[in-house]
C-alpha cells in the first residue's frame, strides 16, 4: 500500500486538482464560526495586500511571511501595497498585543472573503497570526488557477494554553528543530512552547554563571544563551510563548555532574545513560541550593520572558532523603513527615526565588502540596481527574494526560481526550481554571531526524482539540483534514512523510525501494510500554543510535484509519460497492507483490532483517484478503476452517516484530469476521 494506491485513492477528494472550484473545507484546526457563501475571491497577478489601520514591525513581518507562503503556495507573486492602498486583501489590526505575551492574550480574528475583496480584522498582531493561518489553509485550487472561497469566520480558542513540550534533554534536538517546530504549531494555531530543557540524561542550556552545568552535564549537546534567545524571538514573531524547564528537585543528575554539592547523595556522579526514574535528587535541607537556584533563575529569567516558569517536580522517588541521615535530622527538626513535605517545604522556597524574579510556578502534578499557593499551574500528567481535584482545590491547572506523543497512540485516541470532558462535574469557577492542555513530545526513543514524524501531524488532532469547539468531533472528518494539513506541514519544511523514505533509502542501501515501502506503509511503531520494556531489558541507553526500521515508521500512518474505513464502508453491502472492492483488491495485489524483491531488500541490511517476517505476513494478509473479498462480493461462503485459519494467521501478524506492529489487523479481522 504505497501513497499512490490507498492514500491516492482516498485523498482524491480532498487535495487533488478540481475543474471547478468547490470549497473543500481542509481547515485544521476548525475555526468557531464559519458561514459558506456564493463566489470566489481569484489569487491572480497583481494581487495585494495593505493594512488599513494599525502596523508594527511584528505585523509587517507576518503579513510578508504570510505572503511569501502564499506565494510559494500559488506561484502568484503577492504585492504588499503600501498601508491605508486599496488591496484585494485588507488587514485591520487595533493593536500590537501584549509586550510579553500571556494567558490573556487577544488571539480572536475574522476573515470575510467576498468576491470583491477579502479583510482580515484582528484585536492583536497575534490575531493577525490566528487569521493567516486560517486563510493559507483556506486556499482552493481548479485547473484554472487558486482562489479564496466566500467566507464569513468569526473565530476564537476554545483553551488560552495550547501547548507542545518537547524534551531535549534525552536527545537533544538542533535549533533548526525547534524553529520548524515552531513553524508547524504556529499553522495550527498553538501558543506555548514548553521546552523541557534539564533532566538526568542532559543539561541543555548554557548557564554563564554555572558553566559546569553544560561543560560535565551535556557531552557538548546544548543551545547557547544566544540561540535561546533566538527561539524565544522566533516564536514571539508566531504568537507562540516559551516556558522552559527546568526539572528539579527529582530528574536532576545532569545538574550535580558538575556541582555535586547540591545533591543528597555522595558524589561523583555522570550523567545518566539509561531511561526511567533515578535516585539522584537535589538537597532541600542547605541553604547554598537555594542561592545556587537563585542565581540560576535569575539567570534565566533573563532569557525566557515569559510569566512562568516550568519546575518539574515529578517522579522524586525519595529514596536519597529518606537515606541521608542530616536530610532525616532537617525533616525531624522541622516536623516535615515523609519526603513529600520536604518536596513541598523545597517548593515553598523556590516560589519565594521565582517571586523574587517575576516569575509563576508551573510544574507536574506532583507540585500540588498543601500550602502551595493557588496561583501555581499545574500540569496534570496523572489525568484529568487529578487535573479536577486541583481545580477543585482552586488551582490552575493544564492536562497532558492523554496527550503523551511518545505513546504512539492514535491522533484519533488523542482527539477524544478533552481536557474538560462532556459530564464532568466542575463548577462554572473550577472549569474556568482548566486553562487548556499540552502534547507531550518525551525524547527517550526520538532524534533530531525522526521526531518531525513523531509530533506531526497527530499534534495538528490535540491543537484543534484545544482550539476549536467540543462540538468539533468527527474523526473521519478529523482524518480527511489531517492528512492536508500533513501536507501543507511539509511545504512549511517539516519532513514527517519525507523522512520515512528518506530512512529506507538508508537502511536498504539503495533508491529502489518501492517493495519496502507497501510494507513501511502498514507498520508503526509498538506503544510506549512494550518499546520500554524491551529497552529495559536490553539496557538501551542515550548513545545508542535510533537506526532501526522502527525509528522511521511514523506512528498512526494513514493506512490505519482509512483502510479501516475502506473496509468498513465496503462490509456495509459488499455485492453493491464494487469501487470499494476494486480498491481493497488494489490493496491486497500490492501486499502480495514484489514479495521475493522485498524479501531480498531485507535480508541484505541487518536492521532490517529483524523484521523480515513481516513481509511473510503482508503477503499473508494480502492473500487472505483477496480471498476475502471473492468470497463476500460474490456472496459465497468460505470453505470450512477457513476463518479459524485466517484469524490465526492474523493473531500471529499482531504480534510486536523489532518492535513494530502493524496498522491493519483489526480492520482485517473485521474484514475476516464478515466472510460467510
Ligand atoms: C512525567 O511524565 N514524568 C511528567
Amino acid at each position: 500500500m504505497t501513497l499512490p494506491t490507498l492514500a491516492g485513492t482516498l485523498m482524491s477528494g480532498t487535495v487533488a486538482a478540481q475543474t471547478s472550484p468547490a470549497f473543500v473545507n481542509t481547515l485544521m484546526p476548525e475555526p468557531a464560526h464559519l458561514t459558506e457563501g456564493a463566489g470566489w475571491l481569484p489569487i491572480r497577478p497583481g494581487f495585494a495586500v495593505a493594512t488599513d489601520k494599525f502596523h508594527d514591525q511584528r505585523l509587517d513581518h507576518t503579513i510578508a511571511r504570510a505572503m511569501q507562503q502564499l506565494t510559494q503556495q500559488t506561484g502568484v507573486v503577492i504585492r504588499e501595497a503600501p498601508a491605508g492602498s486599496k488591496a484585494a486583501l485588507i488587514i485591520s489590526v487595533d493593536g500590537p498585543g501584549e509586550p510579553v505575551q500571556g494567558v490573556d492574550e487577544n488571539e480572536s480574528y475574522s476573515l470575510d472573503v467576498t468576491p470583491q475583496g477579502a479583510h482580515l480584522h484582528a484585536a492583536t498582531d497575534v490575531g493577525a497570526m490566528r487569521g493567516f493561518a486560517t486563510l493559507l489553509q483556506l486556499v482552493q485550487v481548479s485547473g484554472q488557477g487558486y482562489y479564496l472561497p466566500t467566507v464569513s469566520i468569526q473565530d476564537a480558542p476554545r483553551f488560552p494554553w495550547r501547548g507542545l513540550m518537547i524534551d531535549c534533554s534525552r536527545h537533544f534536538e538542533p535549533v533548526n528543530v525547534i524553529k520548524r517546530t515552531l513553524d508547524g504549531m504556529a499553522a495550527v494555531k498553538m501558543n506555548v512552547f514548553h521546552w523541557h530543557l534539564t533532566d538526568d540524561q542532559g543539561f541543555r542550556i548554557e548557564s554563564k554563571v554555572f558553566p559546569l552545568l553544560t561543560q560535565d552535564g551535556s557531552n557538548g549537546l546544548f543551545y547557547k544563551q544566544e540561540q535561546a534567545r533566538e527561539v524565544v524571538a522566533y516564536a514571539r514573531a508566531r504568537g507562540i510563548r516559551v516556558v522552559p524547564e527546568f526539572d528539579i528537585p527529582g530528574h536532576a543528575t545532569s545538574w550535580i555532574v558538575g556541582y555535586p554539592d547540591l545533591a543528597s547523595a555522595k558524589g561523583p556522579f555522570t550523567i545518566e545513560r539509561h531511561f526511567g526514574v533515578f535516585n539522584p535528587v537535589l538537597d532541600p535541607t542547605r541553604e547554598s541550593t537555594y542561592q545556587f537556584l537563585d542565581q540560576f533563575i535569575g539567570e534565566m529569567a533573563t532569557i525566557f520572558p515569559d510569566a512562568y516558569m516550568h519546575i518539574g517536580g515529578d517522579e522524586n522517588n525519595g529514596v536519597e532523603w529518606a537515606h541521608n541521615p542530616r536530610i532525616q535530622a532537617f525533616m525531624r527538626e522541622h516536623g516535615l513527615k515523609g519526603t513529600a513535605a520536604l518536596q513541598a517545604y523545597f517548593n515553598q522556597q523556590l516560589l519565594r526565588i521565582l517571586d523574587k524574579h517575576g516569575k509563576k510556578m508551573i510544574g507536574w502534578d506532583e507540585i500540588m502540596t498543601p500550602g502551595l499557593p493557588k496561583d501555581v499551574v499545574v500540569q496534570s500528567w496523572r489525568g484529568f481527574d487529578s487535573l479536577a481535584t486541583g481545580t477543585r482545590e482552586g488551582y490552575t491547572g493544564i492536562l497532558s494526560a492523554g496527550y503523551y506523543l511518545d505513546h504512539m497512540d492514535s491522533a484519533a485516541d488523542h482527539y477524544r481526550v478533552d481536557p474538560l470532558p462532556a459530564g464532568n462535574k466542575l463548577t462554572p469557577a473550577q472549569a474556568a481554571r482548566i486553562l487548556g492542555g499540552e502534547a507531550c513530545m518525551w525524547g527517550e526513543y526520538v532524534d533530531a531526524k525522526n521526531i518531525d514524524s513523531r509530533v506531526w501531524p497527530r499534534t495538528a488532532a490535540i491543537a484543534e482539540r484545544l482550539w476549536s469547539p467540543q462540538s468539533v468531533n468527527n474523526i473521519d472528518d478529523m482524518y480527511r483534514r489531517l492528512w492536508a494539513e500533513s501536507l501543507r506541514l511539509e511545504a512549511l519544511g517539516l519532513t514527517q512523510i519525507s523522512q520515512e523514505n528518506a530512512s529506507l533509502r538508508a537502511l536498504a542501501g539503495t533508491d529502489q525501494i518501492a517493495p519496502l515501502q507497501t510494507l513501511a506503509t502498514v507498520l508503526e511503531p509498538v506503544n510506549f510500554a512494550t518499546r520500554a520494556e524491551w529497552s529495559d531489558a536490553h539496557h538501551v541507553t542515550t548513545l545508542m543510535p535510533l537506526d532501526r526500521l522502527v525509528d522511521a515508521l511514523a506512528p498512526d500512518p494513514p493506512s490505519r484509519h482509512d483502510f479501516e474505513e475502506l473496509v468498513s464502508t465496503y462490509l456495509q453491502n459488499p455485492v453493491a460497492h464494487p469501487e470499494q472492492q476494486a480498491a481493497l483488491e488494489a490493496i491486497f495485489r500490492s501486499w502480495t507483490a514484489d514479495q521475493p524483491e522485498r524479501v531480498l531488500l531485507m535480508a541484505e541490511s541487518p536492521q532490517l532483517a529483524e523484521t523480515l517476517p513481516r513481509a511473510r505476513q503482508l503477503t499473508e494478509m494480502g492473500t487472505m484478503g483477496l480471498e476475502a473479498v471473492g468470497f463476500l462480493s460474490s456472496g459465497v461462503p468460505a470453505p470450512p476452517a477457513w476463518k479459524a485459519a485466517k484469524l490465526a494467521i492474523l493473531d500471529e501478524a499482531d504480534q510486536p516484530i523489532a518492535l513494530t506492529r502493524f496498522t491493519v489487523v483489526q480492520a482485517m479481522r473485521n474484514l475476516i469476521n464478515e466472510v460467510k
